[in-house]
């Protein structure tokens, strides 16, 4: 498994995770440590995280694998050492980031799985579920856009359909894990929410670019389309809407610009 780390992590979610041995460590994030423990996987989030929030990310963990879908679940919600935790089922496997970035010529092959999940995803429903449009309203009320772009944007997401389709949220390569029998399990559910598949498709796109993978970007705008039988433009038109709701949360300045610049695009066609 693939382990990156940011050096900013905050030292008291550091501290948490002092007595695990370095190979137990996934992924160390701003205020937030990713460790092995067994087999299970525990998620130590550092004093910036509201609680309201982790324990909704929990929520909607278990509300997704209600879904029926091979998820890790959830095991336990805790307090260790003042920091709040999230115990989940270990997956052994590789994540489709680690698979593409280790098989690169085969990449068309990796992608058309990847789609082929994600619409496994927007067969799903809830009723347990908030709808997407309403976070997205939220989040670019939350936005550094000027007052009259957000307005232009709130009233283009009126326009759209709400749908009632399980979107994650947060659909990229890291976020789905291959086990060695070739089974999929779809992990990090803390954005899901009931909404349109393109609005979801539009952000998997973004994710994309945001990540630095332009080429896989394009192609997978592609793929994604055939699958769902629609029209490049239509996801488009999520775009300014999703990258705008996407500005409201913590980005690199490189990102950050190309947010704002895909906010602002009034129209693609
Ligand atoms: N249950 C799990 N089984 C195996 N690996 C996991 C599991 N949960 C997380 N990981 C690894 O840790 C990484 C980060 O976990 P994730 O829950 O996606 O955190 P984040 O919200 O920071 O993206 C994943 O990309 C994966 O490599
Ligand atoms: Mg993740």
């Amino acid at each position: 498994m693939k382990k990156t780390s940011t050096k900013k992590t905050s030292d008291a979610a550091k501290k948490t995770s002092a007595k695990a041995k370095k190979d137990d460590v996934l992924l160390e994030r701003t205020d937030k440590v990713i460790l092995r423990d067994k087999n299970t996987v525990l998620k130590i989030f550092g004093p910036s995280y509201k609680v309201s929030l982790i324990l909704n990310e929990a929520m909607n963990e278990a509300r997704a694998a209600e879904t029926g879908l091979p998820v890790a679940k959830v095991i336990e919600v805790m307090k260790l050492r003042d920091h709040w935790c999230i115990r989940r089922e270990w997956v052994e496997g590789d994540t489709l980031a680690d698979v593409m970035a280790k098989d690169k010529k085969n990449l068309q092959k990796y992608l058309k799985q990847f789609v082929a999940i994600q619409c496994e995803i927007f067969k799903k429903t809830s009723d347990r579920m908030g709808n997407l449009a309403d976070k997205l309203d939220k989040q670019i009320s939350a936005s550094p856009l000027p007052r009259e772009t957000r307005y232009d944007l709130h009233m283009k997401l009126q326009s759209f359909p709400r749908g009632k389709a399980l979107c994650h949220g947060d659909f990229n390569p890291t976020n789905v894990i291959i086990t060695p029998k070739g089974e999929w399990r779809v992990i990090d559910w803390s954005h899901v929410r009931l909404g349109d598949p393109l609005a979801d498709v539009a952000r998997t796109y973004l994710l994309f670019w945001l990540s630095g993978h332009v080429a896989a970007a394009e192609k997978y705008m592609v793929l994604a389309c055939e699958a769902l039988k629609a029209k490049v433009q239509d996801v488009q038109k999520w775009l300014p809407v999703v990258a705008a709701a996407e500005s409201a949360k913590e980005q690199s300045a490189k990102n950050h610009e190309l947010l704002l610049h895909w906010a602002s695009v009034v129209d693609y066609e």
